[in-house]
Parts: C-alpha cells; sequence; structure tokens
C-alpha cells in the first residue's frame, strides 16, 4: 500500500453547519491524519484558478459562486492510500447517489453544496496541495 497525501476541502455549507469536528473525527476513525490545515475565503478568482478545468461546462458559475459564498477548510490528509480512502469515506459527488453513512449522504445539501472535497489521483493531488499550501506540510514521526 502506497502512503499518500490528498486534499481535503470542507466546503461552505459544511462549515455553516458547524460540523467541521463532525466530518474531521471520520477522517481520523477511519486512520487518515491531518498534516496541515487552512481556514479561508476564497476569492472569485482563486475559486476560477481552483477550479479551472471546470471552466466551461454548465455547472461552472454555480460551484464558483458556492465556493465563494463563505469559509472553507482546506487540509491536507495522509496515510495508506489515502487518496481513495478519503473518496470512499466522502461518498460519490452527487449526494443522490451517495452511500449511507458518508460524508455526502449526511451533510450534503445539492451537488453543488456537497459538503467536501478530496482529490482523485496522486497528479492532481501533488498540484492542489501546492495550490494550498505551497509551504508544504507537517508530516508525523513515523
Ligand atoms: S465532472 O462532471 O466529471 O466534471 O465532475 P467531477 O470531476 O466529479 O467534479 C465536478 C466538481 O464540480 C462540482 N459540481 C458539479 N459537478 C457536476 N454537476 C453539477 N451540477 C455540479 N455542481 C457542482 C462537483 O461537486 C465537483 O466538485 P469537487 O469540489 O471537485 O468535488
Amino acid at each position: 500500500m502506497a502512503h499518500q497525501y490528498t486534499l481535503s476541502i470542507i466546503k461552505p455549507n459544511a462549515v455553516a453547519k458547524n460540523v467541521i469536528g463532525a466530518i474531521c473525527s471520520r477522517f481520523e476513525t477511519a486512520g487518515l491524519e491531518i498534516v496541515a490545515a487552512s481556514m479561508l475565503h476564497l476569492s472569485r478568482e482563486q475559486a476560477c484558478a481552483f477550479y479551472g478545468i471546470h471552466q466551461g461546462k454548465p455547472f461552472f458559475d454555480e460551484l464558483v459562486g458556492f465556493m465563494t459564498s463563505g469559509p472553507i477548510l482546506a487540509m491536507v490528509l495522509a496515510g495508506d492510500e489515502a487518496i481513495a480512502r478519503n473518496r470512499d469515506i466522502m461518498g460519490a459527488t452527487n449526494p443522490a447517489n451517495a452511500a449511507p453513512g458518508t460524508i455526502r449522504a449526511d451533510f450534503a445539501d445539492s451537488f453543488t453544496a456537497n459538503a467536501v472535497h478530496g482529490s482523485d489521483a496522486p497528479d492532481t493531488a501533488a498540484v492542489e496541495i501546492a495550490f494550498f499550501f505551497p509551504e508544504g506540510v507537517c508530516p508525523r514521526p513515523r
């Protein structure tokens, strides 16, 4: 099993619901470690840059509007197969398809306000982590 880092974002709707602790607890219970964290309110420019790959898609403006609607918590999670394990814990992107017990099943409000983001592959994880944490992360002693 590969030890990986992945970017996690707790999105504005989940921050507004005051469930940061509940969500982080799920990561920790699953054995993922939080090795970097930053609470911030994205500007439109930052959100457009982060979601640049989706520019031109029909949901892009709604996504950027939502992601700039309030503070987010960006984190780096670390662990064995952290990318896939985080996505399992999050559940399907469309909460209508999210399995019971997943974060999105429990905390999403809509396809756009789906509570969390998680990197989908090692190359995108590296880019996304560098976007929020250009200074690097704080690995735990192993
Ligand atoms: S896609 O369809 O392959 O581009 O979708 P995906 O790569 O899974 O991620 C899309 C991100 O945009 C957010 N979003 C939506 N996706 C699809 N349809 C609608 N209507 C929509 N609205 C918002 C979705 O939550 C994904 O956000 P992140 O933060 O990457 O999980």
